[in-house]
């Protein structure tokens, strides 16, 4: 059999068993080497991490870059825009989490928890408005000086923490790191 009829073969058979369930197959070990090859390898993986030069981001402005199909907003803070964030006591939240990819499920909801960096100046988000999935409106947009989802009126603050609206949560943000100075890579 040749590689690509091979590879053929392996499809049909994964349809197969994806139909039929776990329950109605025989043959455990075969099928279980197929699901592995469905899972992400290693390699893969890390096809999907991309590198953003961050050099030419101006304070007070942002970036918006392509990632796995979704925007992501990297957003360089003013010192006013970090300082907003950081008066809102936690109580006024709507989303006391701080749904941060790089912290525990439980972290709160503070400026600090949503931040790449201490001192708060970078804040990398995901573009994508948590009630349905609009690309909010960023610089300043909405009433708390940080993004508004014109899709249905949501607005977010500095720290793209939801404030008043349909949406349910803060702006999600993805797995993020400095390699260098003036690199963040994503995933
Ligand atoms: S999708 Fe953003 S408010 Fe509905």
């Amino acid at each position: 059999m040749s590689q690509a009829e091979d590879h053929a073969g392996t499809r049909r058979d994964f349809l197969y068993y994806a139909t039929a369930g776990a329950g109605a197959v025989a043959g455990g070990a075969a099928v279980w080497t197929l699901v592995d090859q469905m899972n992400p390898s290693a390699d893969v993986q890390a096809l999907s991490s991309i590198f953003v030069d961050v050099s030419g981001v101006e304070v007070g402005t942002q970036l918006t870059v392509k990632w796995r199909g979704k925007p992501v907003f990297i957003r360089r803070r003013s010192q006013e825009e970090i300082d907003a964030a950081r008066a809102v006591p936690l109580a006024d939240l709507v989303d006391g989490k701080a749904d941060n990819a790089n912290l525990s499920a439980e972290a709160d909801a503070s400026d600090e928890n949503r931040t790449l960096d201490e001192a708060g100046e970078w804040l990398v988000m995901m573009g994508v408005c948590t009630h349905l999935g609009c690309v909010p409106l960023g610089d300043g947009a909405g009433d708390f000086g940080g993004w508004f989802c014109p899709c249905h009126g949501s607005h977010y603050d500095t720290a793209g923490r939801i404030r008043k609206g349909p949406a349910p949560r803060n702006l999600d943000i993805p797995v993020a790191a400095f390699t260098d100075e003036t690199t963040i890579k994503l995933g």
